[in-house]
């Protein structure tokens, strides 16, 4: 067997938060017809459960991102630089579009922080194995 290091614990950890703030929103997405013709306030009641789910692996995401960016601080210059720039704005716009979201009184509102906030997630996603590759 491999030796499990701290840095196995850090990216699992990063990876486990991953999963559930872009598998779940993604999930969630699909589900939300089929929740829809149970009744029009079950989607919402959904969301309101995995929310207790979502923020709290947004947070780990958060505090095993500083950990990675402390854990391989000699790395960061020039392309991998830039690109961890690029993923920090892309993760804020995940937030700060999955917070709007969740506010959204209006079909479009909902629609489009929801769009925003999915496509976000998946570019952060997307950066991270970049950064790690
Ligand atoms: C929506 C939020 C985020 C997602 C979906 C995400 C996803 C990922 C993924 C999938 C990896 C690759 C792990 C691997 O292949 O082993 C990764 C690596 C990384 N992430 Fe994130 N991440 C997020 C937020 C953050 C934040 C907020 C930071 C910094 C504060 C960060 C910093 C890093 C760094 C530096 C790496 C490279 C780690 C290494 O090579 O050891 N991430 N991320």
């Amino acid at each position: 067997m491999l030796a499990v290091s701290w840095d196995t614990i850090r990216l699992f950890l990063h990876v486990l938060a991953a999963t559930v703030w872009v598998g779940g929103q993604l999930t969630l997405a699909v589900l939300v017809p089929a929740l829809r013709r149970l009744g029009a306030e079950i989607p919402r009641a959904a969301a309101r459960r995995f929310n207790q789910v979502a923020w709290p692996a947004f947070a780990v995401l958060i505090l095993t991102g500083v950990w990675n960016v402390i854990a391989v601080r000699s790395q960061i210059t020039g392309s991998y630089e830039t690109t961890l720039v690029v993923k920090l704005a892309v993760v804020a716009v995940s937030g700060v579009t999955a917070a709007l979201h969740a506010r959204a009184r209006s079909a479009a509102g909902l629609a489009v922080f929801g769009a925003l906030t999915g496509l976000s997630a998946l570019a952060a996603l997307f950066l991270g194995v970049l950064l790690a590759g």
